[in-house]
């Protein structure tokens, strides 16, 4: 493959695209569309320790501006318009057009939008691009009183700075506990204790139905179940929505993200798609899945260009993913949904402690909360199909790094 490159957005992924290609000697041209006006930044730290007032924006951007000019990756700042998949031609926003010879689509997930009334006023902030978190920021630090819509990721992240910070804090869940998309019932168990202790009131079962506002300002969150939280800052972190619109204008096929087989192509096989817009067949997993993740966005970008010059192979990066909600760590490796047998390891009273997850006797995952040295134990020996049994994990005398060895 010489022809040109281009990558469709410049998150963890596309990013990591243009360094894997120069890394293995790519000597084509690269283009990286980038429609943030920053450069490329790490996202994780934007509800971590950024959010937290720790380092200055140059902090998150992965690589100096130095760096593009001497690898010779063009940093194109425009939007995507459309593809002509006859042509092999990417039209931007602007109105120019590029050839390509290998496109890849890493466009990413946008914030689900609040859809209720006056969920536009200004106080009402999300918390996924570096704009968006230089906001929560600045306005955490003037308002008193926040309602945290959703208690993912992202909401307990921003709504345990926001109480260290001093702010009285309410989180409004649909769902009966905390994190349910991700992680088992004892891990939901814990974070509810923790954010509780720490002062954050956390109301399950409803939604937010109506922002309440007055002069422009939020004064309230009225909730599915008749009660008016007041609120002067809102932050809504219910998920996202996978870019998939420009694959889908082109004709490729999309379902819950750009559909592609395990070496990640589109029907197409001059268009790739990779990362939070990827919805892939994986071998290892035998099904489709599409993950969020700043490891399956990296591994996926690597898999991509290791196929671009001339090291085609099935993608077979294995999940893991992390939290920082105040002072806890947790980690998780595999995926844990479907588990039908939980052991804890460790002691929660002490703040750490683990949750192997089995189906049907098989380890598929470990949730450690400060608990490196199994998350390190799950990294190793779940990629390697290897498991320990339930028996085992719940042994506090068995020996994980012997069982490694
Ligand atoms: N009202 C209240 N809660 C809601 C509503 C609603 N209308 N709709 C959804 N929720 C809840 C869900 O039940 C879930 O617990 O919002 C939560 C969303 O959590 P996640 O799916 O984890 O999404 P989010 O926290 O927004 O994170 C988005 O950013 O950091 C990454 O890995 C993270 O990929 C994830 C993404």
């Amino acid at each position: 493959m010489t022809g040109p490159v281009l990558i469709v957005g410049a998150g963890h992924a596309g990013f990591q695209v243009a360094v894997s290609l120069r890394q293995a000697k790519f000597a084509g041209r690269i283009c990286l569309i980038n429609d943030e006006k920053h450069l490329p930044y790490q996202r994780p730290p934007l509800s971590k320790a950024y959010l937290k007032g720790e380092g200055a924006p140059d902090s998150l951007m992965f690589r100096p501006q130095k760096f593009f000019t001497e690898q010779n990756i063009e940093l194109i700042p425009d939007r995507a318009a459309s593809i002509d998949r006859n042509a092999n031609t990417l039209f931007l926003h602007s109105g120019a057009a590029l050839h390509y010879g290998h496109l890849v689509l890493a466009t990413g997930a946008r914030n689900r939008m609040l859809d209720v009334p006056n969920a536009t006023l200004a106080d009402v902030l999300y918390l996924r691009t570096m704009d968006e978190s230089e906001q929560v920021r600045l306005r955490m630090a003037q308002r008193k009183h926040a309602v945290v819509v959703g208690a993912g990721f992202i909401g307990l992240e921003f709504a345990a700075t926001a109480r260290a910070k001093g702010l009285e804090v309410d989180v409004v869940e649909l769902a009966p506990r905390v994190m349910s998309r991700a992680v088992t019932p004892e891990i939901s168990a814990y974070f509810h204790d923790r954010h509780t202790a720490a002062g954050i009131r956390i109301h399950y079962g409803v939604q937010a139905n109506e922002i309440k506002g007055e002069g422009g300002r939020v004064t309230g969150v009225s909730l599915s179940d008749g009660r008016v939280i007041p609120a002067d800052l809102v932050v809504v972190g219910v998920g996202v929505i996978p870019n998939v619109e420009l694959a889908k204008a082109a004709d490729l096929p999309v379902a819950s993200g750009v559909i592609v087989d395990e070496q990640l192509l589109t029907a197409d096989p001059n268009i790739s798609a990779i990362g939070d817009c990827s919805l892939f067949q994986s071998e290892r997993f035998g099904e489709k899945m599409r993950l969020e993740s700043v490891q399956n966005a990296t591994d996926q970008a690597r898999c991509v260009a290791a196929r671009l010059t001339g090291e085609a192979k099935k993608y077979d990066g294995y999940p893991w993913f992390w939290s920082d909600q105040g002072d806890d760590k947790l980690q998780i490796a595999g995926l844990t949904a479907g588990f039908d047998q939980v052991v804890v390891r460790g002691d929660v009273a002490e703040r750490s402690f683990s949750a192997f997850c089995y189906k049907a006797g098989k380890l598929i995952g470990i949730e450690s909360v400060n608990r490196a040295a199994d998350h390190v134990f799950g990294r190793k020996m779940l990629p390697a199909n290897r498991s320990i049994t339930p028996e085992q994990a719940a042994d506090p005398a068995f020996d994980l790094k012997k069982a490694m060895a």
